[in-house]
């Protein structure tokens, strides 16, 4: 479970101003949901998931994982028990290390540094076994360099090197966002089948309402900085694409011409 208790976090902007990202936000994720956030640019979406993953400390506020508080707690640290999947296929993985040293990278993610060790035979075969279902021919590529491969399977890789592990929290930004539709929706399976089969807790940031609407069990939006709404249910059930844009419109007060939540 995840509880952020009045979480904010402002960044300076010039002429000792500052802007407020995230604001006071109040949120408790039982164990296993999945749910997907969404709003516009600018919202406050990565930056609550970069003060989950602690990429940033708040200002503000308390961020406790299944009952300890990790709001002080580095990123590394916190690199253990939670899981990560961005948009940029290049962020997630090493290009220039094969598939194998990746995942044996990630299975070792959070922990002490070791001495270098090689990736052993029965890691091998741990890895094929997570590869092969992917249906990328990945398994029998295992010492191919990450560089070499497509966005959709380096995406694919990411995620199985984010959630190898069975973390606490997987926390994914965008991360089909950079693929075409056909490979997009590939990720998006597979993002769903090992959330399902391992019971993650998980929050996919996405622009598209469609999928925000039908994948996981609850949808929250964000706006400046703010959660504004928090659906699940069968009130998120009955809420389709048009109602949602219209709550969006509502809470903005404005018109969304220029959002790119009506390109996607
Ligand atoms: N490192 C930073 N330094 C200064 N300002 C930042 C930083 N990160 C985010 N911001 C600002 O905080 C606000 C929220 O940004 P954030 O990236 O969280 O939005 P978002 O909801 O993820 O938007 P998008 O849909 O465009 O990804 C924006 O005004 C942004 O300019
Ligand atoms: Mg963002």
């Amino acid at each position: 479970m995840l509880v952020l208790e009045k979480v904010t976090k402002t960044f300076p902007v010039g002429g000792g101003s500052v802007k407020v990202a995230v604001n006071r936000v109040d949120l408790t994720i039982e164990k296993g949901q999945f749910v997907t956030v969404i709003g516009s640019n600018g919202a406050g979406k990565s930056t609550l998931l970069n003060l989950i993953a602690g990429r940033y400390l708040p200002d503000r506020g308390r961020i406790v994982l299944d009952g300890v508080d990790i709001t002080r707690w580095s990123e590394h640290r916190r690199a253990r028990f939670i899981g990560r999947v961005f948009q940029d296929p290049l962020q997630g993985t090493a290009a220039s290390m094969t598939i194998e040293e990746n995942l044996s990278m990630a299975e070792r993610r959070g922990q002490r540094r070791t001495l270098a060790r090689g990736v052993t035979r029965s890691g091998r075969s741990r890895y094929r076994e997570l590869l092969a279902p992917l249906g990328l021919g990945l398994e029998s590529r295992l010492q191919s360099e990450v560089g070499l491969l497509s966005g959709g399977q380096r995406q694919s890789l990411s995620l199985i090197m984010a959630t190898m592990t069975r973390p606490s929290l997987l926390l994914l930004d965008e991360h089909t966002a950079a693929l075409d539709p056909k490979t997009a929706k590939q990720v998006l399976d597979l993002t769903t089948r090992i959330v399902g089969e391992y019971g993650l807790t998980t929050l996919m940031v996405t622009h598209n309402l469609e999928h925000a609407l039908r994948i996981g069990d609850r949808t929250i939006m964000m706006h400046e900085g703010g959660v504004v709404l928090d659906l699940s249910g069968p009130e998120r059930t009955r809420m389709t694409v048009q109602d949602l844009l219209q709550e969006f419109t509502r809470v903005r007060g404005a018109d969304l011409l220029d959002d790119r939540l009506l390109l996607t």
